[in-house]
């Protein structure tokens, strides 16, 4: 008996040498050590043996059997190794970054706009969407531009019959806003605006933010803080704000604000047409007309707003020279921004 437990027991290490996969190892093992494998058969030949040489055989019988199970686990921890490592050199997916992609970036348009409207949100204004094909009344009538108002020529619309027309002004979100909000009210609104314009400067399609803020007590000189507050963190901290008389129907007084040209710090140059000034925005206090037509009493509140051409900021900020260069979608253009 002695010799078969050395004759399985080299028999089984050879098995267990040969297998080539966890599974093969597997059937190896229930060969020689499941429950009617070659060595458990032997042990039930312990009953014929003498009683003297039951403990004797039992202990060859059990030491084979350790010294196996070692030889098993050593095995099977090696194929499981090769075996993972296979699979995941089968498996594996290159995703490092190929150098030649070209990396897309931000339209230098909806670049500024969103830094536009974190600095507004950053002091608690609210962000409105309006409609882009509007009516009459919240484009002019609800702005004090009545029918056959000569100021309805300051801005040559697009009307699409009935009572539509393509907004020529976010103004229009102002009247919008102020029907569902009561005051103290700070909103902005960005937005597309349509005008029949196209040259240089202007773009038959641009854009615009318009922004408004009614509470009481509210005077000019909000305005202004916010206006320099704004200018100096889009232009740099030397930049001046001047306000010049203007007129729109929907403010009273009405402004165009100007702000020292950041190009040449105020000395003169093309950018500012040697004046030193760069316009960027119209603004005013709001129409007391307005206010009653929205609902909300001139004389308890007042409010300030402002509206200007995103567009215009952007070509300011990265010194584009004509507006167009917006629209086309040139990548040599666009790749700059980047
Ligand atoms: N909507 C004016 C325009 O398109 C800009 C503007 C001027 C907006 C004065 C305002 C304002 O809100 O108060 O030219």
């Amino acid at each position: 008996m002695e010799e078969k437990i050395e004759q399985l027991a080299a028999e089984c290490g050879n098995e267990i040498a040969a297998a080539d996969s966890e599974n093969a190892l597997y059937a190896v093992r229930v060969k020689y050590l499941g429950k009617s494998g070659l060595i458990s058969e032997l042990m039930k030949g312990m009953k014929d043996l003498s009683p003297e040489m039951r403990p004797v055989m039992g202990k060859l019988v059990n030491s084979a059997r350790a010294s196996l199970e070692t030889r098993f686990t050593e095995k099977g921890k090696e194929l499981h190794d090769k075996e993972l490592a296979a699979r995941l050199a089968a498996e594996k997916i290159d995703i490092t970054l190929n150098e030649d992609t070209p990396v897309g970036c931000l339209h230098p348009l909806t670049a500024v706009r969103k830094r536009l409207v974190d600095f507004f949100v950053s002091m608690g204004f609210d962000v409105m969407d309006g409609p882009e094909v509007e009516t009459d009344y919240y484009n002019f009538e609800a702005l004090n531009v009545p029918k056959d108002h000569p100021a309805r020529d300051m801005q040559d619309t697009f009307f699409l019959g009935g009572n539509l027309l393509l907004r020529s002004q976010t103004s229009a979100s102002q009247v919008r806003y102020m029907e569902t909000h009561k005051p103290p009210l700070k909103m902005i609104s960005p937005g597309r605006v349509f005008r029949n314009a196209d040259d240089a400067t202007h773009s038959p399609v641009f854009h615009q933010l318009e922004g408004l803020v009614v509470d009481k007590g509210i005077t000019m000189c909000d305005l202004k803080g916010i206006l320099d507050d704004f200018a100096r963190h889009f232009f740099g901290k030397q930049t001046k704000v001047r306000f010049r008389p203007s007129y729109f129907p929907f403010t009273e007084p009405s402004v165009e604000v100007d702000v020292s040209c950041s190009i040449c710090g105020g000395k003169g140059c093309k950018i500012c047409k040697g004046t030193g000034w760069i316009e960027i925005l119209g603004a005013g206090i709001v129409n007391r007309k307005v206010l009653r037509i929205c609902g909300i009493d001139p004389d308890e509140y007042t409010g300030f707003a402002f509206g200007f051409g995103i567009d215009r900021i952007a070509n300011i900020i990265h010194g584009i020279p004509h507006i167009k260069l917006l629209y086309e979608n040139d990548i040599r253009f666009l790749e700059q921004f980047r």
